[in-house]
């Protein structure tokens, strides 16, 4: 790159922070449908920040729900294609009570910024457009054609932007997808991430008599509904940590010995990472380390349980109905549909006949992994090099982009995901922060990725 745009991106931080922070403000949580004018408000200045750095064709699409910003410049004719998707949307800001600054007014302490959405993700996917922007100001061109995509949607599982994706197929078409929405290794350890797990997510709830029950009347003669509930999620694993659903583990990726061995070479203090989340022990699927576990094998969490009494005292009571939110987390080539499927079948073979069950499918999404022989490896190993000054690390992750899947399948390319993220960033969480020399890092990342994919192409 030439010294110039380094040198403009370097002189150039504190606006970049500047109007970070303003994108921030916006109260863009997609779950809450009160705040569906402030989704709204966001994604209208979105649209006029990538018209004022450059970008051509922009405009705010519809959908169902939240709009999808869209941007392009196309004007390096003969060269690829980039994507570039970021989600604008965040995730709820409660517990407030544990947040040391309001989650919308960006707190900068040290060299973190603290705000809902810092890292998940208007942080990480704004270093993107300020690569473009640098790269724009200085030499009036880009070394490849750029298409933008942000998504209003993705905290809620992207219920529109398959439908989106494949109704503009033309206007999305592109050679590669690059997305910054996922943690590095460590702190000073830049990282490919070449996996990300699927999810499906399910709520059941048991129902027992037709209303609430005085205890002392009819204890003894009926089923307690939240007692039923946690007989049935008690079969759901086994004392080996292993989901006991009926096919569960037919599809999953066996690891490989080479994904085995990098992970065992990955700096892991079990110690500190204790320590970080606050537990006592580790547990899991017996036979795989904890990136193991997090990374390649499938799971199911608990993620949420009600019913009957909750309130202040005693009361005696027998709760009409309990119903608990059920999660799993998917590894390839595990399809979500398939494994709800299974999952529904096998809770209701549990389910005795003395209550009802009702079963909802919450959202989904498929697993994704590229080989790590995959060429597209090559020039992003080169773009972080350049970047961040060190060769990457290679990881799995945990969590689910579900849209990256549908890259694949409905435009046909590959993804490779930047991480510009910490783990300990408190994503979801109070106090969520974004480091910020990764947001300069990145900067800088970018504009030598979109260098290293033209040379790639050549
Ligand atoms: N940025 C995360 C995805 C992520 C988290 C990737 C950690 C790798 C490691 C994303 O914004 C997210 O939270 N996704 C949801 C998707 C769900 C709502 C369908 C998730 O993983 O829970
Ligand atoms: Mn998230």
């Amino acid at each position: 790159m030439s010294n110039s745009i380094e040198s403009f991106i370097d002189s150039n931080r504190v606006k970049f922070l500047e109007e970070l922070r303003t994108l921030i403000r916006f109260h863009s949580i997609s779950s809450i449908s009160e705040n569906k004018g402030e989704v709204q408000k966001c994604a209208s200045w979105l649209k006029a920040h990538l018209e004022s750095i450059g970008l051509k064709n922009c405009a705010v699409y519809p959908t169902d729900r939240h709009p999808v910003v869209y941007g392009e410049w196309l004007e390096a004719s003969g060269k690829p294609t980039l994507l570039i998707y970021g989600h604008y949307d965040v995730q709820p800001v409660d517990p407030l009570e544990l947040w040391d600054n309001p989650p919308f007014e960006p707190a900068m302490k040290g060299d973190k910024l603290y705000a809902r959405g810092a890292t998940d993700n208007k942080g990480q996917f704004f270093a993107h457009l300020k690569a473009i922007e640098s790269g724009l100001k200085i030499n009036k061109t880009l070394p490849v054609n750029v298409k933008i995509i942000l998504e209003g949607e993705e905290e809620i599982g992207s219920p529109n932007l398959n439908k989106f994706l494949k109704s503009h197929t033309g206007l999305l078409k592109c050679d590669l997808v690059a997305v910054s929405d996922s943690p590095m290794f460590a702190k000073g350890m830049p990282t490919i991430c070449y996996g990300l797990r699927g999810l499906t997510y399910l709520e059941i709830k048991v129902i027992g008599p037709s209303k609430d029950l005085h205890s002392g009347s009819f204890g003894g003669a009926v089923a307690n509904p939240i007692e039923t509930l946690a007989k049935i999620i008690a079969k759901l694993k086994d004392d080996k940590g292993r989901a006991t659903i009926p096919g569960f583990y037919d599809q999953v990726l066996p690891l490989t010995e080479v994904e085995r061995l990098n992970f065992a070479k990955l700096p892991y203090n079990e110690k500190e990472y204790m320590a970080e989340i606050g537990v006592p022990a580790l547990t899991g699927e017996e036979g795989y380390s904890t990136m193991e576990r997090t990374w390649v094998r499938p799971t199911m969490e608990l993620n949420g349980m009600v019913g009957g009494f909750t309130g202040e005292g005693a009361k005696t009571v027998i709760p009409s109905y309990a119903s608990a939110k059920i999660s799993m987390r998917l590894v390839p080539e595990q399809d979500p549909e398939e494994i709800a499927g299974s999952f529904e079948a096998y809770v209701k073979k549990l389910c005795p006949p003395s209550v009802k069950m009702e079963i909802i499918r919450h959202h989904g999404g498929q697993p994704f992994h590229i080989p790590l022989d995959s060429p597209v490896i090559k020039l992003t190993i080169n773009a972080l090099k350049r970047g961040f000054g060190k060769d990457p690390v290679f990881v799995r992750e945990g969590g689910s982009i579900p849209i990256v899947a549908s890259f694949k399948k409905i435009l046909g390319v590959d993804t490779v995901l930047l991480p510009l993220g910490l783990p300990d960033e408190n994503t979801h969480s109070p106090n969520e922060s974004f480091y910020l020399p990764n947001f300069y890092d990145g900067i800088k990342t970018s504009v030598y990725f979109m260098e290293e994919m033209a040379k790639y192409s050549d």
